[in-house]
């Protein structure tokens, strides 16, 4: 058997998807109708060989509830759970400390998924790589632009035979623009010694933790001897990554689908429209029919009301009984649960936050970033701003009032124009 475990980190974590995550889990925001980590289930549920799914993190226990009940009822082939790490341990520390559930009925391999990354996860494709090669680990790259690169795991492959030879996390300097997508394919047998060694290797030599440069090099690799709780943070990517491109045999699966980091709350803008450009090709019966006023994809819960007279899409969802009034127009823009647009209002490149107000009249814009992009953030009048504007939760936005790039706290009301500000 085949078991996958997604990484949905903890609450700590997450400040970037600020307001947004003051409110919800990251990995449990909307995006195309769904949560986040709803779709890297949808992508499990294909792979054959797969019944059971680890969420690993350090959210409280009640988290992940609901949604694990519900998944399970939609997935029933998946027996889903959740396991808490007592603190981060880091993203190979909750693997190595649950290993024992995760040997338990011996499967011959494991995916492990950021919770944090939009794509089409083609897990099955990454199996049969693995088994082709005969290898110990498989990693899902994408080609991103040179600029973009250094922010993520580099890659340095054989063009031929696909194997990694060398792996670098977030390097100072360019040294590929193949970089890791967050999604890994491990033979049982290979991980966990791996694992294991590096644990090893760190009480042999501690000092050489002080020579590596890495932005979490303090709370990883803590060498005091009294905070052994720190020690016990364990980096996939740093720690057993590039070990792995020395001595395994480790292989890249080169992606040409969609690929994005879900980090920053406007970062759901495109993720939201590239899920629903997904849901549109595969012909999904969830998406709004097509009509004069619905330009596709749009996503509209079966709960939420639009005037016919509104336009909305493409890339458009509306959660669960949002309202949107006569006239209004909504495009590139996530509309939360129990917000309100109202007659003639225009949301453009924006995400509306529960139970948020867009008066009549009003206009809440963002700036679309290049689909190339892998950057949420845009230079304006030389400052940078958010590109996508984001209401937090209960904001209300007064008639006529225009909101431009900006984001706002929750439980503001804004009765005056505003441009390019955080609003708190
Ligand atoms: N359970 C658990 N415990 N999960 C964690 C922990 C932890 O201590 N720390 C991080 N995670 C989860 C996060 O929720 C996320 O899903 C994933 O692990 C990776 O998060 P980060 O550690 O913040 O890494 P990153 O996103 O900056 O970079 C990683 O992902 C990129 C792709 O999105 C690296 O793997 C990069 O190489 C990669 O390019
Ligand atoms: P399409 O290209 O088919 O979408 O035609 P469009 O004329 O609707 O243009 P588009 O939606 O791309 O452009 C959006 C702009 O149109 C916004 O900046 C609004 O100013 C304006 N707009 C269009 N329809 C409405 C509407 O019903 N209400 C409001 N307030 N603004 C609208």
């Amino acid at each position: 058997p085949t078991k996958a475990v997604i990484l949905v980190g903890g609450s700590s974590r997450g400040t970037r998807f600020r307001p947004l995550s003051l409110d919800v889990p990251k990995p449990l925001f909307d995006v195309a109708g769904h949560p986040i980590i709803w779709h890297c289930l949808t992508a499990i549920n294909k792979v054959p060989s797969i019944h059971e799914v680890y969420l690993i993190g350090y959210y409280e226990e009640s988290v992940f509830r609901d949604f694990i009940k519900d998944s399970s009822s939609e997935f029933p082939n998946l027996s889903i759970k959740y396991l808490r790490e007592y603190q981060a341990l880091g993203t190979a520390g909750g693997l190595y400390h649950f290993r024992d559930a995760i040997l338990k009925g011996r499967p011959e391999h494991i995916f492990v998924l950021n919770s944090d990354v939009c794509c089409s996860f083609p897990l099955n494709e990454m199996l049969k790589l693995a088994q082709e090669k005969d290898a110990e680990a498989v990693i899902l790259g994408t080609r991103v632009s040179e600029d973009a690169a250094t922010n993520f795991g580099c890659i340095v492959s054989d063009a031929h035979t696909r194997r990694v030879l060398h792996y670098v996390e977030k390097p100072e300097s360019h040294i590929s623009n193949l970089i890791n997508c967050g999604v890994y394919l491990f033979a049982a047998d290979a991980l966990f010694p791996s694992i294991r060694s590096a644990i090893k290797r760190r009480t042999d030599r501690p000092r050489l933790a002080s020579h590596r440069s890495s932005e979490n090099l303090a709370s990883s690799f803590m060498i005091d001897d009294d905070d052994t709780e720190k020690s016990e943070v364990i980096r996939l990517e740093q720690d057993i990554l590039s070990d792995m491109a020395d001595n395994k045999q480790f292989f890249v699966y080169e992606t040409k689908d969609f690929w994005r980091q879900i980090k920053t709350a406007g970062s759901a803008i495109p993720a939201n429209a590239l899920y629903l450009q997904k849901a549109l090709q595969s012909g999904s019966n969830e998406l709004a029919p097509p009509s004069p006023n619905i330009i596709p994809p749009v996503y509209i819960h079966p709960t939420a009301q639009v005037h016919p007279t509104a336009k909305l899409g493409p890339n458009v969802s509306i959660g669960p009984r949002a309202t949107v009034d006569a006239g209004a127009r909504v495009k590139e823009s996530i509309v939360l649960e129990d917000a309100e647009i109202k007659h003639d209002a225009c949301v453009l490149y924006s995400i509306i936050g529960w139970g948020s107000r867009v008066g009549a009249w009003a206009r809440v814009e963002g700036t679309p970033t290049p689909v190339t992009s892998h950057n949420t953030t845009i230079v304006k009048n030389g400052v940078k701003v958010q590109a996508i504007t984001i209401l937090g939760k209960e904001c209300a936005v007064g008639d006529e009032v225009r909101v431009q790039n900006c984001v706002c706290l929750p439980f503001k009301e804004l009765k005056r124009d505003v441009a390019n500000e955080v609003i708190m």
